[in-house]
């Protein structure tokens, strides 16, 4: 028996491994409304969710999911209080460090998606180092959403390929969405399938506005750092649940 047939029989039996999401997007929504229900600082809503995001990491390798992604960081959470701001950084940079070596072991791939040039240069060493020791990972792909907007993203792509058409490399004609697609940061991977938002907020913010043309979106009311395998459990079979048609009949 192979590593992951092993690890897919603690999928629990009420789901159906070929109805499962390919790629589950999350936005971890209501860090700072736990902490404040607990008289903490923010940013100690932030470290739970943290250890949270590892736990669902290790579930979706357990369950066989094949890609996670999950939203750190917005172009827009840069307007919040500065100690918010680097403690968030100091986190993302310490939960690098602490967990590359079990996910590399765990052949997972893991990957960014956003501006990286902004972020402080001591986490872009660290990006650099954990992207590059598993990128011939061929297990769970594990996306980090972080100074990632979804209009930034699309904005990019659209610069990138007017260049090439300003160029002579490309024909306007030529701009399909395959081609298009190829410019943004989840090139290569499928559309989200399932799309979770916990703490009842009902909004994209920003967040895969292009890849999430047919994703299906679950919210649960739970907040982030509550939201362990049980509520993971309780979306899947919700999706599992949906009929897809993909705007056909
Ligand atoms: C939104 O909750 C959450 C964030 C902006 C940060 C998410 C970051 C983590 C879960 C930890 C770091 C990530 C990794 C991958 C290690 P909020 O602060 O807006 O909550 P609120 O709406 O209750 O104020």
């Amino acid at each position: 028996m192979t590593i992951q047939q092993t690890e897919l029989l603690y999928l629990p039996p009420d789901l159906k491994p070929e109805l499962l999401p390919r790629h589950v997007a999350i936005i971890m929504d209501g860090n700072g409304r736990w902490a404040k229900q607990r008289g903490l600082h923010r940013i100690k809503g932030h470290e739970a969710g943290a250890k949270q995001v590892k736990d669902l990491v290790r579930c979706c390798v357990q369950w066989g999911i094949e890609t996670l992604t999950v939203y750190a960081f917005s172009t827009e959470n840069w307007n919040r209080p500065l100690r918010e701001v680097n403690s968030l950084m100091a986190l993302m940079r310490r939960f690098l460090r602490e967990e590359l070596r079990e996910m590399h072991e765990k052949n997972i791939k893991i990957r960014f998606m956003g501006d990286l040039t902004k972020l402080p240069q001591s986490l872009q060493r660290e990006i650099s180092h954990s992207t590059l020791l598993t990128c011939d990972n061929t297990g769970l792909n594990f996306y980090i959403a972080t100074n990632y907007g979804g209009r930034q993203e699309i904005l990019q792509a659209c610069q990138a390929i007017a260049g090439r058409v300003q160029t002579g490399d490309l024909k306007a004609d030529q701009i399909s969405q395959e081609l298009f697609e190829s410019h943004l940061y989840t090139s290569g991977i499928s559309d989200p399938d399932l799309l979770i938002r916990t703490s009842g907020e009902m909004r994209l913010s920003n967040f895969l506005l292009w890849q999430m043309a047919y994703g299906e979106i679950y919210i649960a009311d739970t907040l982030w750092p509550d939201f362990d395998r049980g509520q993971f459990h309780l979306a899947l079979l919700a999706y599992q649940q949906r009929e897809r048609r993909f705007g056909a009949v």
